[in-house]
């Protein structure tokens, strides 16, 4: 290479850095959040409004590397809104969101977001319903654009065990043949999960995630919510307080939300007991 082309070379490769930087989104430049001071998720006054509504208020909150947090608050507090900030699904007016201590989550689109390893479930499970269970995690697997190109010819041996892993941890391994259409309302959730799970993400942000299921559902997803807890860090939006306590295990701290702000934060009997937390409940 003649040293101009060298130049040339490194001027396009600033200039790419620099696209990436400020524009998120398309960049090829890696961005590997960094975790070493025990940060996985920071929200710094984030406010946003609708209409004149604010939704968020200055909401302030961080979740630790390994953590499983759990988010209550009664309706409209602002829960849904905050994993849509956080996921670039709704942008703030205002405020900070940190992924690790290096990435500027608001400078990312959406799907870069979820590509450097933030999944998110929403309600609803969204699972491919003519497909098999073992298809369904294929195809999450296939999201992950650094395999899609050796995908649909043969799996390797290595994500042959993934897919072996989390069959076993969203206990599908008995149905893995079996069209996603035909599982129950609980299973369909798991395997969602499971689908994010194939991603391998750092953090997992789950909506309400035993809404519809059986009390036995419910008790299956604290555990595994709590198997994966410490390898990747969870927040879980949830009004089952029993699904809470569960997940807590009267020893982890939980957060309270209220008119887009942070309520209350402490052990779950702790705010249970709390005066302003119990007037918010009852809607005084
Ligand atoms: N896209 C939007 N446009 C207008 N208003 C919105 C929008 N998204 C949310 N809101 C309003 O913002 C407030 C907070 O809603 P959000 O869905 O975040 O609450 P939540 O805590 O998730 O409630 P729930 O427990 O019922 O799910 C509500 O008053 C809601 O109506
Ligand atoms: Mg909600």
């Amino acid at each position: 290479m003649t040293p101009d082309l060298m130049a040339a070379g490194a001027q396009a490769r600033a200039r790419a850095v620099q696209q990436a930087q400020a524009g998120g989104g398309r960049g090829f430049v890696s961005q590997e959040p960094y975790f070493g001071q025990g940060v996985a998720l920071y929200l710094e006054d984030i406010s946003v409004s609708f209409d004149g509504f604010r939704a968020l208020n200055a909401l302030t909150l961080t979740i630790d590397v390994g953590e499983l947090r759990c988010i209550i608050g009664p309706n409209g507090a602002g829960k849904t809104t905050m994993m849509d900030c956080i996921t670039g699904k709704t942008r703030p007016d205002s405020g900070k969101i940190f992924f690790g201590s290096n990435i500027d989550l608001l400078r990312l689109t959406e799907p870069r977001i979820s590509q450097i390893g933030v999944g998110r479930k929403f309600q609803k499970p969204t699972v491919y319903e003519q497909l098999s269970v073992f298809e369904n995690l294929e195809l999450a697997l296939a999201a992950d654009r650094r395999v899609r190109a050796s995908l649909f010819s043969r799996l390797s041996g290595a994500q042959l065990d993934r897919i072996g892993e989390v069959l076993t941890l969203i206990h599908l391994k008995d149905e893995a043949q079996r069209t996603a259409g035909l599982l129950s309302h609980g299973q369909k959730q798991w395997l969602e999960i499971g689908m994010l799970l194939m991603q391998n993400p750092k953090l997992l942000l789950l909506d309400e995630p035993v809404a519809g299921m059986t009390d036995e559902e419910t008790e299956r997803t604290a555990e595994l919510f709590l198997s994966l807890e410490g390898q990747h860090s969870l927040v879980v939006v949830e009004h089952d307080m029993k699904f809470v306590d569960q997940l807590t295990q009267g020893r982890k701290k939980v957060t309270v939300l209220h008119e887009g702000s942070v309520l209350a934060e402490g052990l779950l009997s702790d705010v249970q007991a709390n005066d302003k937390v119990v007037e918010v409940y009852l809607g005084r």
